[in-house]
């Protein structure tokens, strides 16, 4: 008699909703007139400008027309700020079409993508792929305990330097003098960036847009409030700098728990950096090995505490032997109870 096969669950692999690794990711869906329906792209053009943090979308709107022929992406946590940016841009370029304006001029240039930025730049940009990053009006998280959870910290900004070309530029704006105070420190603690002057940056077309464009800036100046700018560019790796670089979180496979945009994220493999490190890439083979004893110390701490826990059963495992007949009747029921207190099979 045949056996019928058990049937199989779905697996995680065909429900990413991030790629492992940026080459794998299929952009047409964000900018169909440059790239095609499998993927490839029809002009070479890659992503090269990010609005992290973008909220409703007013930079990418406003730098559309100014930087035609460079693809640009906001990123936004919030699902329906994602989708109200998403129908925003698919407006503007139904309208253009119906105007019979040339579709590279029809807002094609510009997406958006519901991500948390925190976490998963590295799965969708390559190392030095982009040109420009913009942190505009970023959430202060006033409270000194969170202040982790800024957008800037040295950490990330190791993970920006990665994704940002050298001579590629960071532009942060906000309307907190504390945040500001922030921002300029770690950027000029960092030694992959220097601020850039005012003459230079008066001259850069970006400027007049990073400080009007946004809604949050339209508010701040609506409420006369003052706007503070900080622009850096991302300099050279020099042989001889002394550089912690970064570990770089980008999912391995049978690592997908939490990526929907959402604070519980997985980390995992080491992917990319390790190709970059295996092709002979200096800077990545340095983050390698910053990773490896990392990783070892976090297998180590689960090995004590596996340990302590085996000790700890073993220790009460005598006592139950040695209780008197009518209490080893209901030695199950305790030691069930016992268990569920430690056990990750708690209800
Ligand atoms: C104060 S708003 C500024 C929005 C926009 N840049 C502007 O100037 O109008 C900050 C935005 O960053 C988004 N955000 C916060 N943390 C984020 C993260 N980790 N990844 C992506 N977006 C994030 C928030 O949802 C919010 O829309």
């Amino acid at each position: 008699m045949e056996v019928e096969a058990a049937p199989q669950g779905p697996q995680k692999k065909y429900y990413r909703q991030r790629p492992v690794r940026p080459e794998q990711y299929n952009w047409s869906k964000h900018y169909p007139a440059h790239f095609n329906e499998d993927g490839t792209s029809k002009d070479g053009r890659m992503v090269e400008f990010a609005d992290i943090g973008c909220g409703y979308g007013g930079l990418l709107v406003g730098l559309s027309p100014v930087f035609p022929d460079k693809l640009m992406l906001g990123m936004e946590i919030r699902l329906k700020v994602e989708e109200y940016v998403e129908k925003r841009i698919q407006t503007l370029r139904a309208q253009n079409k119906s105007k019979g304006v040339d579709e590279a001029e029809s807002y094609q240039n510009i997406s958006v993508i519901r991500m948390n930025a925190m976490k998963f730049i590295p799965n969708f940009f390559q190392k030095g792929q982009l040109s420009k990053i913009f942190f505009l009006f970023p959430d202060p998280h006033f409270k000194k305990r969170k202040h982790k959870a800024r957008i800037v910290t040295s950490t990330l900004l190791a993970e920006y330097a990665y994704v940002l070309r050298p001579g590629g530029i960071v532009y942060t704006v906000t309307d907190v003098r504390d945040l500001h105070e922030w921002m300029v420190k770690h950027l000029d603690e960092h030694p992959l960036f220097e601020r850039m002057s005012e003459a230079e940056t008066s001259m850069d077309p970006c400027v007049p847009c990073v400080m009007q464009d946004t809604e949050e800036g339209k508010k701040v100046a609506r409420n006369q409030g003052d706007k503070f700018l900080a622009v850096y560019r991302r300099i050279e790796v020099q042989e001889d700098m002394a550089w912690d670089g970064f570990a770089p979180i980008i999912g391995g496979e049978g690592d997908d728990e939490g990526d929907d945009g959402g604070d519980d994220g997985g980390d995992g493999g080491d992917g990319a950096v390790a190709a970059a490190a295996a092709a002979g890439d200096p800077v990545a083979a340095k983050l390698l090995a910053k990773q490896v004893p990392k990783r070892k110390q976090q297998q180590q701490q689960q090995q004590q505490q596996q340990q302590r826990q085996q000790q700890q059963q073993q220790q009460r495992q005598p006592k139950q032997h040695r209780q008197p007949k009518q209490a080893q009747q209901q030695a199950p029921e305790k030691a069930a109870g016992d268990d569920a207190a430690e056990g990750p099979l708690a209800e």
